[in-house]
């Protein structure tokens, strides 16, 4: 009975936020700035009362995003296994969306899904060019999707909303990876679920190999000196729950918990001089900026979807909510009594290392180049042909003005023909907020923010990529294959409330 009331006190709060909300962002443009007014009208939980102290409070905070806490070190880095053949089937690989009970508390169980496990899932590992058949079960009490996040692949295998799995249900889909050598990423995607379910614990590694990691003399060894990094927060209930109706936040569920690969207060002991890291931001809505706790340099190799066309050094890297990027780090000149640790914006410790016996004479890290630009003057003059306007906050969220809707076409686009969009955010009143603009289906070169050339770590191929309020993004999006695909920002919770529209490939 109590929870009962406490629900209804939280969805008469929510609603009374999404009025505030309305007023924030019709009021700063003067016009309905892309809201209308059934957006207005379908969100059921509109009270009819005033605002409230609290909720006030609770508006103006809108943006303060909660400190983690610091990893002490305590836990040995769980590396999600790689998914392994298998034989006499006529499938190659088995991922099963299932639920478990995970330890992140001594003693305590908390309830938690996983793939092939009870948290997160195992490492996929593909070869460009190879072509695999997996089987796809649904083991949870609700209908999931397996989307290949970043994959190029077949709008009826993507694994979008309208590709709904149901419990018990199972299917075998072939994955062919066609395109060069990066770091994807598996996870869940059923309409106003998706953020739920990843929260629970649904996201794996999908890489794309190739000869090219030989070749240039990447560290490539997997578990051993090539390691993944799932970076995600998490909020907990009192009973270390992760009760998602309770914990949600409309505009993005942000946790005060760090756990890197589902591995809360992490340590990596580390054996080889040079360690190829592949970062992805898991979380639901959490931006990070990645440094070296000394300060010093590592080198940025990768972006979402392809090598960069030269090694950058870098002191920080920002990755917003599904973005990935592949660093280098050389551990061979740290001293025995020397620490090293990636740490945040805030400095606080996300992996502590502890380097053990790295051999300090073996290798360095060896650059690359390439005598093609990633963008040539062509591609650089080309027109806008797609424009996009990504706005709102909260449950109010839009793109070009509109939710999401499965039975509407948004844009259209021919297989192989190679467009200009602009992503534009617009901004609101308290100035807005980052919004993750992700594209199904493609591997697009970022042209450029507000006119100006990018920066060299994002020349290479992406899926996704964060616009800041009041910037101009363009992008050139290529389909190498036809179908329905989705676009949408990848705070999951806004893409649960619509933010995500559909392009047509034909
Ligand atoms: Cu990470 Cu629509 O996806
Ligand atoms: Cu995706
Ligand atoms: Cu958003």
């Amino acid at each position: 009975m109590k929870e009962g009331i406490e629900i209804m006190q939280k969805k008469l709060l929510k609603g009374t936020l999404s009025i505030l909300a309305a007023i924030i962002l019709s009021a700063c443009t003067g016009d309905s700035g892309g809201m209308n007014s059934s957006m207005m009208m379908d969100n059921e939980d509109n009270p009819d009362q005033g605002m409230d102290q609290d909720g006030m409070n609770e508006m103006m905070d809108h943006g303060e995003v909660p400190s983690l806490a610091s990893s002490e070190g305590v836990n040995e880095l769980v590396i999600p296994p790689l998914l392994e053949k298998q034989k006499g089937k006529n499938y190659d690989y088995e991922v099963t969306a299932q639920e478990g009970i995970t330890e992140f508390f001594e003693g305590i169980s908390t309830e938690t899904y996983g793939y092939n496990g009870d948290l997160l899932g195992p490492t996929l590992k593909i070869e460009e060019g190879e072509s695999v058949n997996v089987k796809i079960t649904n083991d949870l009490n609700e209908p999931t999707t397996f989307h290949w996040h970043g994959l190029e692949v077949a709008s009826k295998i993507d694994g979008g909303p309208s590709d709904e799995i149901q419990p018990g249900e199972s299917r075998i889909i072939t994955l062919e990876a066609d395109q060069p050598a990066a770091t994807l990423w598996y996870h869940p995607h059923v309409h106003e679920m998706t953020a739920e379910q990843v929260f629970r614990g649904l996201s794996g590694m999908l890489i794309i190999d190739n000869s090219i990691n030989s070749d240039l003399e990447i560290p490539n060894e997997y578990g051993v000196n090539d390691i993944p990094l799932i970076f995600q927060d998490r909020l907990f209930d009192e009973d270390k729950q992760l009760d998602y109706d309770n914990l949600m936040n409309v505009d993005g569920t942000l946790g005060d918990v760090s756990m890197v690969n589902g591995t809360i207060n992490p340590k990596m002991t580390v054996t080889e001089p040079i360690m190829r890291f592949r970062l992805l931001n898991g979380s639901n809505a959490r931006n990070y900026t990645f440094r070296l706790s000394n300060g010093d340099n590592f080198t940025q190799i990768a972006s979402d979807g392809s090598l960069l066309d030269e090694p950058v050094d870098r002191k920080e890297l920002t990755l917003a909510a599904s973005e990935r990027a592949e660093i280098l780090i050389d551990f061979s000149k740290l001293t025995e009594e020397e620490s090293l640790s990636i740490i945040n914006e805030e400095g606080v410790v996300l992996l502590p290392f502890d380097v053990k016996d790295t051999d300090s004479t073996a290798g360095s890290i060896k650059t690359w180049t390439t005598d093609e630009p990633f963008l040539t003057d062509e591609e650089k003059e080309m027109p806008v042909t797609k424009n996009i306007e990504l706005f709102g906050m909260m449950d109010m969220v839009s793109i070009n003005g509109k939710k999401f809707d499965a039975d509407r076409i948004d844009l259209r686009q021919e297989q192989g023909v190679t467009e200009v969009w602009e992503i534009y955010n617009k901004p609101d009143m308290m100035g807005g907020m980052v919004h993750p603009f992700h594209i199904h289906g493609t591997q697009f070169k970022v042209i450029s923010r507000d006119g100006e050339e990018v920066e060299e770590s994002e020349q290479g191929f992406k899926d996704s990529v964060a616009v800041e309020p009041g910037e101009r993004v363009k992008l050139l999006v290529t389909f190498p294959e036809k179908g329905v695909y989705v676009f949408h920002c990848h705070i999951l919770e806004h893409e649960d409330n619509g933010m995500m529209g559909q392009i047509e490939v034909y």
